[in-house]
């Protein structure tokens, strides 16, 4: 298939982690016949492309991310029958579906890695990262898990070696310097791309290219572990082995592909996602998610700078202009809630904030991900003790922290800040005992507040969020302006307003969204002052505040706006 129109420019995905999303036959895991169910509201927020995290079997360690067969779906979710009839029902909805390719690891429940662990010489034996120990027994280098687990490296009595693992035990690394692994991937995603699938999300698509001499990290910390991003972040043959997967795989077929490149600059990221490179269509960058690491990482009690946040993603915005593609996301499954991190999920602000920050995102140039819930606001949890977590990479964070000797409380604090299990507690659809995800008590529980926040009850109250999401999808779809235009940043210094221009053939949108939960003031700039101005979305259903002219506005708690500003010659959109 040749005929390329770049779909995914005008794509809206929806991200579904099935375990949590609705679950069909109450065992309290979510499942695909789950989602079959939903397609019908999928449809009506108007998305055209479902992510789907992993649903191939896994013996469930990293919830799905431990993959033992690449070709099965994994039981509790249902049977290929089931995925092959969801794909039919969302195609027939207008609706596309890219899979997660998870293959920076494997699980060690994988045939594989069984077999490679046996000896040094069979078959499998290269399809992992193997080494011997150091001559005094110790591991290769000091690179630690990214998990917090201590050492990325484990020793195996039967090949009296160690394997590589930059996340769980459970994880060991492939080995993407063996050709025949990188075809044995090739055939994988043949086999789902034959199926119909429209594309995929590349797990850690930045970390498969280890640096052969697999240095020590030298910054790191007398008697700890180095970082294990040192030496496989951008590995020296990373863009060849895409581009051998472009030749061999995608260059076949109209699909849709978006890399996540942790510790991947802007410049850097390009190499990943400029067209004429034949990699990748776009990357998830993670720039704007560290602008809250603390002294230990993702794990902190910070709160960010707005001013650091606009940095981040004006600069995304300008470098890829025109040369490459953004992803535009405010979380994940691996982050807490955006209305919880970046707005105010205080009840007073909760909605206006979160209606907010999804208008500053998505009038922006990239290919918008909505995260399941997100669209009816959503919230962190704060669960009471670390027994109610289900996140592998809590648990250890949760020991690493008590062994450093910090009280339970600071660690609670971080947890409740950060988890990723704030992302994964099940969709709250209704009113109902667990909230209409199921019948049964669910895998993980739910969020209290799910008898407010819920689909139900957001779609029926006067301001609603799915609502809101509806119309900005709309409009995405239908202008030219947010699909093509230049950006153009305004005030970056500002505390308190994030607020940016897009324009394309002399039209012009002129965006704006306040982080503060006071009133405060924007003044337009100079060169839109003169022109007329038609409102395109705003969160509050008041009048906007300005003053006699118009030339300042007198933002409310977390209101964001659009403007279509009329330029001299007036030739509409
Ligand atoms: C990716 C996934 C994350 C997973 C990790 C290790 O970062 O998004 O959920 O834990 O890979 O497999
Ligand atoms: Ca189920």
């Amino acid at each position: 298939m040749t005929n390329k129109n770049e779909w995914w420019k005008n794509a809206v995905v929806y991200q579904i982690y099935p375990q949590s999303f609705k679950d069909s036959n109450n065992d309290g895991i979510g499942d695909i016949n789950g989602i079959r169910e939903k397609i019908p509201y999928l449809k009506d927020l108007g998305i055209n492309v479902i992510w789907l995290n992993p649903i191939y079997e896994s013996p469930m360690v990293d919830n799905g991310y431990d993959i033992s067969d690449y070709y099965k779906i994994h039981e509790s979710y249902g049977s290929m029958e089931d995925f092959d009839n969801l794909l039919k029902e969302a195609h027939d909805s207008g609706i596309k579906i890219i899979m997660d390719l998870a293959v920076c690891a494997s699980s060690v429940e994988h045939k594989w890695f069984k077999e490679s662990k046996k000896s040094r010489n069979n078959k499998y034996s290269d399809y992992y990262i193997w080494k011997d120990p150091k001559p005094d027994g110790s591991a290769p280098n000091n690179w630690g898990s990214i998990f917090g687990s201590g050492s990325a490296w484990e020793y195996c009595g039967e090949r009296e070696q160690y394997y590589l693992h930059l996340f769980a035990v459970e994880q060991p690394d492939l080995n993407w310097e063996n050709p025949d692994l990188r075809k044995e991937v090739y055939d994988n995603m043949e086999f789902w791309l034959n199926k119909g699938v429209d594309g995929f999300r590349l797990d850690s698509i930045s970390l498969i290219s280890k640096n052969q001499d697999f240095p020590d990290d030298p910054n790191a910390n007398k008697n700890d572990y180095g970082s294990p991003y040192f030496g496989s972040s951008n590995g020296p043959r990373v863009h060849e082995f895409l581009q051998e997967m472009y030749d061999n795989v995608l260059s076949k077929y109209d699909v849709m592909t978006v890399g996540e490149a942790t510790r991947t600059p802007v410049d850097k990221a390009l190499l990943y996602c400029q067209p004429e490179r034949k990699e990748l269509n776009m990357v998830f960058q993670f720039d704007h998610m560290h602008v809250d690491y603390g002294k230990f990482g993702r794990y902190s009690d910070l709160k960010f700078k707005l001013s650091d946040l606009k940095e981040t993603m004006f600069l995304w915005q300008k470098k890829l202009n025109g040369v490459g593609w953004n992803s535009l996301y405010w979380d994940n499954h691996d982050q807490p809630r955006f209305v919880s991190r970046f707005g105010n999920d205080n009840p007073k602000y909760r909605k206006q904030s979160a209606t907010m920050l999804a208008t500053v995102l998505y009038f922006q140039q990239g290919t918008p991900f909505i995260y399941q819930g997100d669209e009816i606001g959503m919230t962190n949890v704060s669960f009471d003790t670390i027994d109610f977590y289900k996140d592998i990479e809590a648990h250890n964070m949760y020991r690493k922290f008590s062994d450093m000797g910090l009280p339970n409380e600071e660690i609670m604090c971080y947890i409740h800040n950060k988890s990723r299990d704030n992302a994964r507690t099940p969709m709250q659809w209704d009113t109902n005992l667990f909230s209409g995800f199921s019948h049964a008590k669910p895998w993980i529980e739910l969020n209290p507040n799910y008898p407010e926040i819920n689909v139900e009850n957001d779609i029926k109250s006067e301001f609603s969020l799915h609502d809101y999401y509806k119309d900005i999808i709309k409009y995405r779809k239908e202008s030219k302006i947010v699909r093509e235009g230049d950006f153009k940043e305004i005030s970056p210094e500002d505390s308190d307003i994030f607020s940016y221009t897009r324009t394309y053939e002399g039209h012009t949108l002129l965006v704006l969204g306040s982080f503060s939960d006071k009133k405060v003031c924007y003044n337009i700039p100079n060169h839109l002052k003169d022109f007329n101005r038609e409102l395109v979305i705003s969160n509050y259903d008041s009048n906007i505040e300005q003053n006699e002219n118009g030339s300042t506005l007198y933002l409310r708690p977390y209101e964001a706006i659009v403007f279509y500003v009329q330029q001299k010659i007036i030739n509409k959109r």
